[in-house]
């Protein structure tokens, strides 16, 4: 099993060019089920979790084609079949947004249930609601989901958590459902905003995306169009946190610093110096790291995909930090392995009391989800000796040339 190498590296500095979302383009590519004309996306990050729900579309009748690294060409005119193979599946949650297109589009969906990181119980109750307000019938069954509908029908559908996927799912099977249908609560992230306007260039009708409550209008048929993925803020958001880290001076490039406030406000509580500059963040580390707080909540509060790299920099800032996840009930799996670098880290439920220490140690290291991948390889950029971490795959979920990047900025990372 390969595993990254991460060695005390000297202070960052350069410039480093963050690639589209993951959380935009996966979504995006399960909408591209619903057009009947060749769509085109631009800035697609080259990742395994891309590559996994290319091949759920193309299982499902799709035509994909890579045009060059980042340029995919999709034609969905044929989707011949309905049922999403378990095997795929199970690699990666994301690809249960395939069932909201396809209810849509041809009437019925089956799958097994999700996989990918086990962040908590991560259950799909909202989806079902949405998909059953719409009319659609729900089938349980050893483990797998089935949902049919002879006709979709528009309705009020309100969420009791704003679920980033299931505003989604709810919002691609509501693009070609009879009537209006209003998604109250509804997830506010960017990438949500993303594939609205995605969805809008195939023919949708849907406003108010980007707001609590977000109103679809049926049409008939979508068709094709080109779109480009917006950038990955979490990738943005992580490099920064590696400049503060080894307080390095690192340009972000690529960047739209409105996705990004609650980090930008964090890292400057930290002591960072932070210039706004176009689509550029100029990040540069103090020599004094402070101590501050987090508490995860959905966009527009601090994201719960940053909290595991935030823990890895108070680890070594002056002081106590506190870190509360409300997003998902069992996202502390990096501390065990951060506290095997030496980090001072106390749980008590949802929260984290975060002692920072002088120093941390090299260690081999786990990464036990995505997020917690990329913490690690933070806190081996300051620890002494070499951070050894395993279970890399997570890392390659979601990253896209994550050593190469580090490389050019001065850091020592490598496989092995
Ligand atoms: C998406 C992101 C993920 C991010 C998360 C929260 C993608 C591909 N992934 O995941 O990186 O960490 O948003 O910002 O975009 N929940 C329910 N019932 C449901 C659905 C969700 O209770 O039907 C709960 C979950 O258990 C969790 C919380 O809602 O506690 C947030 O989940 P959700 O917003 O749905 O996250 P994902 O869409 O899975």
């Amino acid at each position: 099993m390969e595993k990254i190498m991460v060695e005390k590296s000297p202070p960052l500095r350069g410039n480093v060019r963050v690639s589209g979302a993951k959380n935009s383009a996966l979504p995006i590519l399960a909408a591209s089920l619903l057009g009947t004309e060749d769509i085109i996306l631009e800035d697609v990050p080259r990742l395994k979790d891309v590559e996994v729900i290319c091949e759920v579309l193309t299982s499902l009748g799709a035509k994909v084609e890579f045009l060059d690294r980042e340029t995919i060409k999709i034609n969905s005119s044929n989707i011949k079949n309905y049922e999403t193979p378990y095997e795929l599946m199970s690699k990666m949650r994301a690809s249960f947004l395939v069932m909201g297109p396809l209810l849509t589009r041809i009437g019925k969906t089956k799958t097994s249930l999700p996989g990918g990181c086990a962040i908590g119980t991560r259950p799909i109750d909202l989806h079902l609601k949405g998909f059953r307000a719409l009319g659609a019938e729900i089938d349980v069954d050893h483990g797998n989901i089935g949902a049919y509908a002879d006709k979709l029908v528009g309705d009020r559908i309100y969420l009791d958590f704003p679920s980033v996927g299931a505003t989604e799912n709810i919002m691609m099977a509501a693009t070609m459902a009879e009537g209006e249908t209003i998604i109250d609560n509804a997830a506010m992230e960017p990438e949500i905003v993303d594939l609205a306007n995605f969805l809008n260039k195939l023919g949708a009708d849907i406003k108010g995306a980007g707001t609590s409550s977000i109103r679809i209008k049926g049409v008939e048929k979508l068709g094709g169009t080109t779109h480009s993925i917006i950038p990955d803020r979490i990738e943005a958001g992580t490099f920064m946190v590696a400049a503060a880290i080894t307080k390095g001076d690192v340009v972000v490039e690529n960047t739209i610093s409105s996705h990004i406030k609650p980090v930008i406000a964090k890292l400057r509580e930290v002591g960072c110096e932070i210039y706004e500059n176009g689509d550029k963040i100029r990040v540069i580390g103090p020599d004094n790291l402070k101590a501050t707080d987090i508490k995860t909540l959905p966009y527009p509060g601090f994201p719960t995909d940053m909290q595991a790299q935030f823990m890895a920099l108070m680890s070594v800032c002056n002081g106590t930090s506190v870190v509360i996840e409300t997003v998902f009930e069992n996202r502390f799996m990096h501390v065990d392995e951060l506290k095997r670098m030496g980090a001072d880290i106390k749980i008590d439920g949802k929260s984290a009391i975060i002692q920072g220490v002088d120093e941390l140690a090299g260690a081999p290291v786990k990464a036990t989800d995505l997020r917690a991948g990329a913490a690690l390889v933070l806190a081996g950029l300051v620890a002494n000796g070499v951070t050894e971490i395993e279970n890399i795959y997570h890392i390659d979920r979601g990253y896209s040339n994550i050593e190469e990047k580090f490389r050019n900025l001065g850091a020592i990372i490598y496989r092995k």
